[in-house]
């Protein structure tokens, strides 16, 4: 594939083989010089208009590490701001000739407007409430590393769901390598056609976290909730943020995730983001070496020869 878009795109054995080379970068991580010149040479450019802390560094991380030049654009300090549209931007990024093009943006569907226009590689860093590959592919190469095979495995995403690419690109990866997904939050920050969607719905925590192996918590975006469904976070809180007697009705060796960044006490319960059963810290370590991985595999087309 020339671009990134969703995991949608990717077969079980292309997932296995990002995993494998990302398996390989891991290696480089224990070692006090962690740059190896793979991509010298090469260009990313990181453009990023929502906020983001992990997807960005880690994709910034990740490039130097392989020994490619990055630059970053954001918002604030781009001519969006004066009213430039995506189209002339991406056409304006092109034509510096980069490898790659990392997107994150505020619109669902904007990677794909910029994948149909460019010749160089687009990257979905995440796109509105629509996809976030590369937070699901390294979700899933975290449980891969601690479970290995995922078949058979069952997780549950937790919170607001309607608002989440998070959510949504899980979903298909977990299915994709075989587990079996339950979804729970309150009735208003579900989406529309959850009855489409290959996964269990619950409305009740304690019974949705029974036996699991994993809980996702998602972070409640307040910044989408334009539209008056705005939980009360307290009482948010008391029913859907995942606390330490839902931990104990799960399988007793439950890992808890957290895309972050995390609302300590709203979703998730603070002291138990910090427990040996978190793998919040860990998510971030794989965010490198997965991001490494792709920006091998999509600037180098190695998957193609
Ligand atoms: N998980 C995630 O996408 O985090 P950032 O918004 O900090 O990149």
């Amino acid at each position: 594939h020339k671009d990134l878009l969703d995991v949608s795109q990717l077969s079980r054995s292309e997932v296995m083989a990002i995993f494998e080379t990302a398996g390989r970068f891991q290696e480089l991580q224990e070692r006090p010089v962690k740059k190896v010149p793979t991509l010298k040479g090469r260009s990313v450019i990181l453009f990023f208009a929502e906020p983001s802390t992990r997807t960005k560094t880690s994709f910034d991380v990740a490039g130097k590490r392989l020994s490619a030049d990055t630059f970053s654009l954001a918002t604030s300090s781009s001519s969006l701001t004066k009213g430039e549209s995506l189209k002339d931007t991406a056409l304006t990024l092109q034509a510096m000739a980069p490898d790659a093009i990392v997107i994150r943006h505020w619109c669902s569907g904007a990677a794909r407007f910029l994948a149909d226009r460019l010749e160089c590689s687009v990257i979905n860093a995440g796109d509105g409430r629509h996809a976030h590959p590369t937070q699901a592919l390294l979700d899933s190469f975290t449980l891969h590393q601690e479970w290995g095979d995922l078949t058979g495995k069952t997780v549950l995403i937790l919170g607001d769901i309607a608002h989440s690419r998070v959510a949504r690109s899980n979903v298909i990866l977990l299915r994709k390598l075989g587990a079996n997904v339950r979804i729970c939050g309150p009735r208003t920050l579900l989406p529309p056609a959850l009855n489409t969607w290959p996964v269990k719905v619950f409305s009740d925590l304690s019974e949705a976290v029974k036996g699991v192996d994993a809980v996702m918590c998602l972070r409640l975006q307040l910044e989408r909730q334009k539209d008056g469904l705005l939980p009360d976070l307290r009482e948010y809180a008391r029913t859907f943020g995942l606390g330490l007697k839902h931990v104990e009705l799960a399988n007793p060796d439950v890992r808890i995730l957290h895309p972050g960044p995390l609302n300590r006490g709203v979703e998730i319960n603070s002291e138990l983001a910090d427990t040996a059963n978190s793998l919040i810290l860990d998510q971030v370590a794989s965010g490198v070496v997965v991001r490494m991985a792709l920006l091998f595999l999509y600037m180098t087309r190695k998957g193609e020869e």
